[in-house]
């Protein structure tokens, strides 16, 4: 836990803000052109991980001089190598920007200084207590305070807790620096909807929602991120604009949980969750299709969620609907592993001393991420009932687990005879033809009925 204490939503902003007008929601229309904002020349993106370096990059395509700044040398070292987890055409233009003279990385926070506007995109993770580590947001923001300047635009897209934007740049500030939001320099938070690996998601077509701590502070930072998508919604405060992330994830949050539990429904019922589902999603309005899968893994949906109910902890506010979704999504590696036990009981055999082989370990398809994956959870566990795991993956050629230990992806798997298959993870592309050969396939995915002894969670 850290010691910042969450905005308290009944106040107003910050006083040291002027009387402005806040803007009432609207879509705005489509960026400017670059030239029709002579004042913004340069970007400082500061956070070069799974969104900040697709943001600088699009910056860049749009004509400004990016500076990329982040703490990590490794990281920064993978940047200037091209040896980052990027969409196709994000890789070549990293190539391109690397070789010209308007992008550059580094991790001198001083550099924040000479850009015309900073955008912040540092992780917001959780903790194992599963409450938010504020460590990286605050020391990134504390060095932005640090180094901005009079004239500025300073904003914020890490999905984090309502009034974070206030507490951790308009406060700061105003106190440490005298400058105030909206008078001498522009402050707003504008949450990331990249979707890694997925090309149809593109940023360009992706909406961004915008929210300043004045009218002028949104329409500043709207002409900004106009520059990375083609529609820009206002609402009326960094806080609104804060909250609206932290609903969109929790939504998906909990329509993922319901879905792993509509799979067990069908299953008990013996029915296919996947076919149920697609049926369903034939209905045009009212019902989002959502998946059931061995978990929810990766940097947002396991995470975000727990920054909303942190602070809701603190208004004795009851959330009883994202805490049961929450819990159930923690529970899912569990579920996997009773059933594993089950399907092996079934064949009259036990977990212990089997040998079974985890399929595809990255927390989605077409990532290399395994930040939250419910891998880990899935390997702890079959491995604390005795069973001897592996796992085959080319695009996670290690994996470290929770105790240290370092797995390497078992190359020679397809060849090899295992007790159980645990389908985790399918990339797109990925030849799992030998996978049918098998003759026991526990299919967390839902999406691999080719197996003939296959079963699902
Ligand atoms: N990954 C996603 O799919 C996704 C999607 C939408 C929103 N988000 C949000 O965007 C934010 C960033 O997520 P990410 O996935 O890009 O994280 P990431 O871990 O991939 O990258 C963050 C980068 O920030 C760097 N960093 C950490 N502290 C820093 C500091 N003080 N100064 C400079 N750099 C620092 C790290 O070294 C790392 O390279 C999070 O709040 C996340 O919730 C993520």
């Amino acid at each position: 836990m850290t010691s910042t204490i969450p905005h308290q939503l009944a106040a107003a902003p910050s006083s040291a803000v002027p009387p402005e007008t806040a803007a009432p929601p609207e879509l705005l229309s489509p960026a400017p052109p670059a030239d029709a904002e002579p004042g913004l020349r340069s970007v400082a993106v500061v956070g070069l991980g799974y969104v900040g370096l697709p943001t600088a990059l699009a910056l860049h395509r749009s004509g400004v001089a990016v500076r990329g700044v982040d703490v990590s040398r490794r990281r920064l070292e993978a940047v200037r190598g091209g040896q980052v987890d990027l969409l196709p055409s994000d890789l070549l233009d990293l190539h391109a920007a690397l070789a010209s003279d308007g992008f550059s990385v580094g991790d001198d926070p001083t550099a924040v200084a000479e850009a015309d506007a900073v955008i912040i995109c540092v992780p917001t993770p959780v903790d194992d207590h599963l409450s938010p580590d504020l460590g990286p947001l605050e020391s990134a923001c504390r060095a932005v305070v640090d180094w901005a300047r009079p004239g500025q635009l300073l904003v914020l897209t890490s999905t984090t807790y309502v009034g974070s934007t206030h507490d951790l740049l308009v406060a700061p500030l105003a106190a440490r620096r005298g400058l105030v939001a909206g008078r001498d320099l522009h402050v707003a938070f504008s949450p990331e909807r990249i979707d890694p690996g997925v090309v149809e998601h593109e940023q360009g077509r992706t909406p961004r929602v915008v929210g300043g701590t004045t009218a002028e502070c949104t329409r500043r930072a709207a002409d900004l991120v106009g520059r990375l998508t083609s529609s820009v919604h206002a609402v009326s405060s960094a806080e609104a604009a804060e909250m609206t992330k932290l609903y969109e994830n929790t939504f998906r949050a909990v329509v993922l949980a319901l879905a792993n539990e509509v799979a067990g429904i069908c299953r008990t019922l013996d029915l296919d969750a996947v076919e149920v589902t697609d049926a369903a999603a034939t209905k045009p309005y009212g019902f989002l299709a959502a998946y059931p899968g061995p978990g929810v893994g990766g940097h947002c949906i396991p995470c975000d969620p727990h920054y909303l109910l942190w602070q809701m902890r603190l208004h004795r506010t009851p959330t009883p609907l994202i805490e049961q979704a929450m819990t159930s999504i923690a529970h899912r590696p569990h579920e996997v592993v009773a059933r594993a036990v089950e399907v092996l009981s079934d064949q009259g055999r036990g977990l212990a001393g089997a040998r079974v082989l985890v399929v595809g370990v990255s927390y989605k398809p077409g990532v290399r991420d395994v930040r939250e994956t419910p891998a880990l959870e899935i390997v702890r566990g079959l491995e604390q009932r005795g069973a001897v795991v592996a796992y085959h993956d080319p695009l996670v050629p290690e994996l470290r687990l929770p105790d240290g230990r370092v797995l390497a992806s078992a190359t020679d798997a397809p060849q090899e005879q295992w007790d159980l298959l645990l389908l985790h993870t399918v990339h797109p592309g990925a030849d799992l033809s030998w996978v049918s050969a098998h003759p026991l396939v526990l299919d967390a995915t839902y999406r691999f009925a080719a197996a003939p002894q296959r079963h699902v969670v």
